[in-house]
C-alpha cells in the first residue's frame, strides 16, 4: 500500500497538483500547525468522529480517522472534550438528520467552553441544498462542511479553515476521480471493509442515495485486490466488499469483469479467511454470482438481499424492477445451490399507496422466504425523490399497525431458525468484549448471526469453534469447544 512519510514533504513548496500527493502535502501542513498549537497549549489535540448510517459511512469514517491521526490528532473519549468534531451524516431517513441537528445544538455549548474546538460536517446529508441553507443560517458555529465526493480533501479544507479562520463549505455536485491510497485506521484489527464501487444508478423512487452519492462507478479489480493483499499482510482475516449495488460491479470499467469474477479473485488472496459483501439488488443477482458463492469456500454463507415490499404494484412504483414471484424464485435458487445459507433483507413499511392488503403480500414473502434476519424501516419522505410528491401518503397510525404486523410475522421465524442452531458447532470470529458483561465475547457466525460466549479480550480477531447452547430472537449464546 501507498506509504508516505510526512517528514519528507517540503511544506514550503507550492501545493502539488496530483490529488493524492496534494493531500499528503496538506496533512503535513496541518500537522505542523497542530504540533505548534499542542506545544503552546501543553496538551495534544484530539478528535471525535460520530458516524450515522450505513457501512459505507462507517468505512469513510475509518479514512477520516486515518487522516486525522496522520495530522497528529489523538482520539478523544468524549465528544465534548474534543478539539475536532466530525459528524459523518446520513440522510436515508429523517430521524438520522434530526439527530445531527439536535447534537449540533449541544455542541454550541461545548464550543463556548473550548475555544480550540472545530466542528466539521460531511457525508450524505451535506449533499442537499436545503441542509446547507439550514446550516448556514442556524448553525453558524460549524467550521467545515464537505460532502460525499471530496472526503479525501479533509486536510486541505482544515488548512484553509486554519488560515482564513472563516467557515469553509466545499460541496461537489458530481464525483471526481476515485482517489486511492488514503491513510485508514480500521475499527477492527482483523476485519476490514473495502469499497469496490461507489454511487447508485437505480433510483428507487423513495431513496435519496442516488442524488447524494452520485452515479455508479467501480474501482478496477487490480486496485481492489492489491488493497486486500495489503490488508491480509497486515493480519486481516475477514473482508467485506462494499457497494450500494455490488451485483452491477464492473459496468463501465475497461476490463471485462463481473462481481462473480471479482469474488473468485478475492477468494484466491492468501491469508483472507472470510469474505462478505453488501448490498445485493435482487434485479441484478445473476446465476454466475450464486455459483461463485457456492464454489468459493471463503465466501460466507450469507446474502443480504433487500426485498423492501411484497406487493407487485408497490414494487413497480418503488421502481425496484422485480416482482414478488421473481424475488421468491431467487430465494429458491440460492437455497437450492447453497442449502445452509442465511438470507437477510430490508423491509420498508408505509410507502405511498401501501394498503393493509399490500402488507399481506410482504408478510407472505416473509413466510415463504423465511428470512434469517431483517432490517425493518418505516418509510420516510425524502424531499427530491419521486415518492415524496406522491399523493397517497399513508397516515402514521396505519403505518405503525402494519409495521407491527410485519414484525409479528418476522420475529417468530427468526427465532425458530436460531433455535435450530442450538446444539450445533459453528466457526465464530471473535469481534469484541460484550458491552453488558466483560466476561463474554461477541462474535459472528459465518452466516452473520450474533453470538455471545465466555472468553476474554485476547481472543478478539481469532476464529473459534463455538457450540450454540441457547438462543433469543436477535442473538445466540454459546460456549467455545
Ligand atoms: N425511508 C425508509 N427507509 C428507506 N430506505 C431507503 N430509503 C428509505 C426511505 N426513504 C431503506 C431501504 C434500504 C435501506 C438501506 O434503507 O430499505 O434498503
Ligand atoms: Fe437506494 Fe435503491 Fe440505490 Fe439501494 S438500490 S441505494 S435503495 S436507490
Amino acid at each position: 500500500m501507498f506509504e508516505v512519510d510526512l517528514d519528507n514533504i517540503n511544506t514550503s513548496s507550492v501545493p502539488p497538483l496530483d490529488k493524492n500527493e496534494r493531500q499528503y502535502y496538506y496533512m503535513a501542513k496541518v500537522r505542523d500547525i497542530i504540533r505548534e498549537k499542542s506545544r503552546e497549549r501543553g496538551k495534544p489535540f484530539t478528535f471525535f468522529i460520530q458516524t450515522f448510517g450505513c457501512q459505507m459511512n462507517a468505512h469513510d469514517s475509518e479514512k477520516l480517522r486515518g487522516m486525522l491521526r496522520e495530522m497528529d490528532y489523538e482520539e478523544a473519549e468524549e465528544e465534548k472534550n474534543a478539539d475536532f468534531v466530525i459528524y459523518n451524516t446520513c440522510c436515508v431517513r429523517e430521524n438520522a438528520e434530526n439527530k445531527v441537528y439536535g447534537n449540533l445544538g449541544y455542541l454550541k455549548h461545548s464550543k463556548r467552553e473550548n475555544p480550540h474546538m472545530k466542528i466539521a460536517l460531511c457525508g450524505c446529508m451535506m449533499q442537499q441544498d436545503t441542509v446547507l441553507q439550514t446550516i448556514r443560517q442556524k448553525y453558524k458555529h460549524v467550521d467545515i462542511v464537505f460532502g460525499t465526493f471530496n472526503l479525501y480533501k479533509l486536510a486541505e479544507l482544515m488548512y484553509t479553515n486554519f488560515e482564513t479562520e472563516a467557515p469553509v463549505f466545499d460541496i461537489w455536485k458530481e464525483h471526481g476521480d476515485i482517489v486511492e491510497d488514503l491513510p485508514t485506521i480500521r475499527h477492527f484489527k482483523y476485519k476490514a471493509s473495502v469499497n469496490i464501487m461507489f454511487g447508485c444508478n437505480n433510483f428507487c423512487s423513495y431513496c435519496i442515495v442516488p442524488y447524494v452519492r452520485g452515479r455508479e462507478r467501480s474501482r478496477c479489480s487490480a486496485d481492489i485486490i492489491n488493497e486486500i493483499k495489503a490488508l491480509a499482510a497486515d493480519g486481516v482475516k475477514e473482508v467485506t466488499l462494499l457497494g450500494q449495488n455490488v451485483n452491477s460491479y464492473g459496468r463501465g470499467l475497461e476490463e471485462e469483469i463481473t462481481f462473480a469474477k471479482l469474488l473468485r479473485m478475492v477468494n484466491e488472496v492468501e491469508g483472507i479467511e472470510r469474505i462478505r459483501f453488501m448490498t445485493s439488488h435482487p434485479k441484478d443477482l445473476s446465476d454466475e454470482l450464486i455459483y461463485a458463492m457456492r464454489d468459493c469456500e471463503k465466501v460466507c454463507k450469507h446474502i443480504h438481499l433487500p426485498v423492501q415490499a411484497g406487493n407487485d404494484e408497490i414494487l413497480r412504483v418503488m421502481n425496484r424492477k422485480y416482482t414478488k414471484q421473481h424475488y421468491l424464485g431467487l430465494v429458491e435458487k440460492i437455497r437450492k445451490e447453497i442449502p445452509d445459507i442465511a438470507i437477510t433483507t430490508d423491509i420498508m413499511v408505509g410507502f405511498p399507496g401501501e394498503t393493509k392488503e399490500c402488507v399481506e403480500d410482504t408478510i407472505d414473502v416473509i413466510k415463504k422466504a423465511r428470512f434469517n434476519g431483517a432490517f425493518t424501516f418505516i418509510y420516510s419522505k425524502r424531499t427530491g425523490t419521486p415518492a415524496a410528491v406522491m399523493e397517497n401518503q399513508i397516515p402514521e397510525d396505519q403505518v405503525k399497525k402494519n409495521f407491527n404486523r410485519v414484525l409479528e410475522a418476522l420475529n417468530p421465524i427468526i427465532y425458530e431458525l436460531n433455535c435450530k442452531k442450538v446444539g450445533k458447532v459453528y466457526k465464530v470470529m471473535a469481534d469484541d468484549v460484550s458491552t453488558s458483561d466483560e466476561s463474554y465475547i461477541t462474535g459472528r457466525l459465518e452466516d452473520n448471526s450474533l453470538v455471545h460466549f465466555k472468553g476474554d479480550r485476547s481472543m478478539i480477531g481469532d476464529i473459534f469453534d463455538v457450540k450454540i447452547t441457547d438462543c433469543k430472537t436477535f442473538y445466540l449464546i454459546g460456549e467455545k469447544v
